[in-house]
């Protein structure tokens, strides 16, 4: 699979692969790095990324783009989705990778939480056929008690506090 859209001035072209059980530590220190923790608290659960299903983007051996996810009950849910060169096709090509595999494993739904405050991310899914469903009111105060170093503020200077709930059906 290759990154690229024909026409586009890049200057990455990455190749989008499978995670594997070799690139574990590897996964640990990218999620480590861009998280500020090895674990991730969604909807009241700790997940340990590095651990789950994925596909990472790799340009010339470095790291640019890892995508993870869980499968349960024919619903796929996005629990990392993370771009180290913004704007260069990235997102969009792990999203790609991620529904292909929800697909091909018969899931019905594409899901994800995001916070309030992410405007990019509510951005970026959105174009992409995700709809928003529910808000989980004070969400992040709930998930702080099991992480306490989520900040108390978020992007743009916005009280981080919900957990925003988005899917797109693959029907
Ligand atoms: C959200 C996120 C994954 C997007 O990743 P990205 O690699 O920047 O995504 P893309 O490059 O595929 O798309 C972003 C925009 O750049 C545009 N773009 C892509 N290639 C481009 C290029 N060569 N030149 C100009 N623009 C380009 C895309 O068209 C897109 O714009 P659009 O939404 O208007 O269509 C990234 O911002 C990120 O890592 N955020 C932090 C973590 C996070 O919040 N994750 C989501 C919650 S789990």
């Amino acid at each position: 699979m290759d990154a690229r859209s024909a026409g586009n001035e890049q200057h990455v072209r990455p190749t989008v692969r499978r995670l594997t059980m070799a690139d574990r530590h590897r996964a640990t220190s990218f999620i480590f790095d861009r998280w500020g923790a090895d674990v991730v608290v969604v909807h009241g659960e700790v997940y340990q990324p590095a651990q789950l299903p994925g596909f990472v983007a790799e340009w010339e051996g470095r790291w640019c783009g890892l995508v993870t996810y869980r499968i349960e009950e024919a619903e796929c849910e996005i629990v990392t989705l993370d771009s180290a060169e913004p704007r260069q096709g990235i997102g969009t090509a792990l999203l790609a990778a991620v529904e292909g595999a929800a697909r091909m494993t018969g899931c019905l739904r594409l899901w994800l939480m995001t916070t309030n405050d992410n405007l990019g991310a509510l951005r970026f899914y959105q174009r992409r056929g995700f709809a928003l469903v529910a808000v989980h009111r004070n969400a992040v105060g709930r998930a702080r008690r099991l992480k306490p170093a989520i900040p108390h503020i978020g992007d743009y200077g916005i009280p981080l506090r919900d957990e925003i709930e988005l899917e797109k059906l693959l029907t």
